[in-house]
């Protein structure tokens, strides 16, 4: 991964909070990017990746409670995809491999834009139509 993790303009979902939300998520990745090149790759990481943890929980609830308000109809869709991962996550604790924090930031960035790009934007609209801004 040549290049540091951010977040970028064609990921905005058109929701001024969402939209903090997501660039809070990828400057912690970023921040574990930087991690990666230091020497206390270990210990740092495992504080970044619980800041992580906790704020990828803030986020998808907000998001969700969102799409529920307005009976949003891709709800199942999100709220698998937010769910799948974390059981993905504790599937790398689990297996606790060398290049842990390696995988871990490898993850992190492609889900995230991916699932931004794919899964979030579709509410973009929906959200602003109704007066989400
Ligand atoms: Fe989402």
């Amino acid at each position: 991964m040549p290049e540091r993790p951010s977040w970028k303009p064609e990921y905005s979902v058109r929701v001024e909070e969402l939209d903090a939300q997501h660039k809070h998520l990828f400057s912690l990745i970023g921040k574990l990017f930087d991690a990666m090149a230091g020497a206390n790759v270990r210990d740092i990481s495992r504080n970044i990746l619980s800041s992580l943890n906790d704020y990828a929980i803030t986020h998808f609830s907000t998001e969700e409670r969102l799409l529920l308000r307005f009976k949003y109809d891709d709800f199942s869709e999100q709220k698998r995809e937010h769910d799948a991962f974390f059981d993905t996550i504790r599937d790398y604790e689990k297996n606790g491999s060398d290049t842990f924090e390696k995988d871990m930031l490898e993850f992190l960035n492609d889900w995230l834009s991916e699932h931004i790009l794919k899964v979030d934007k579709k509410y973009a609209t929906f959200l602003n139509n109704h007066g989400v801004k």
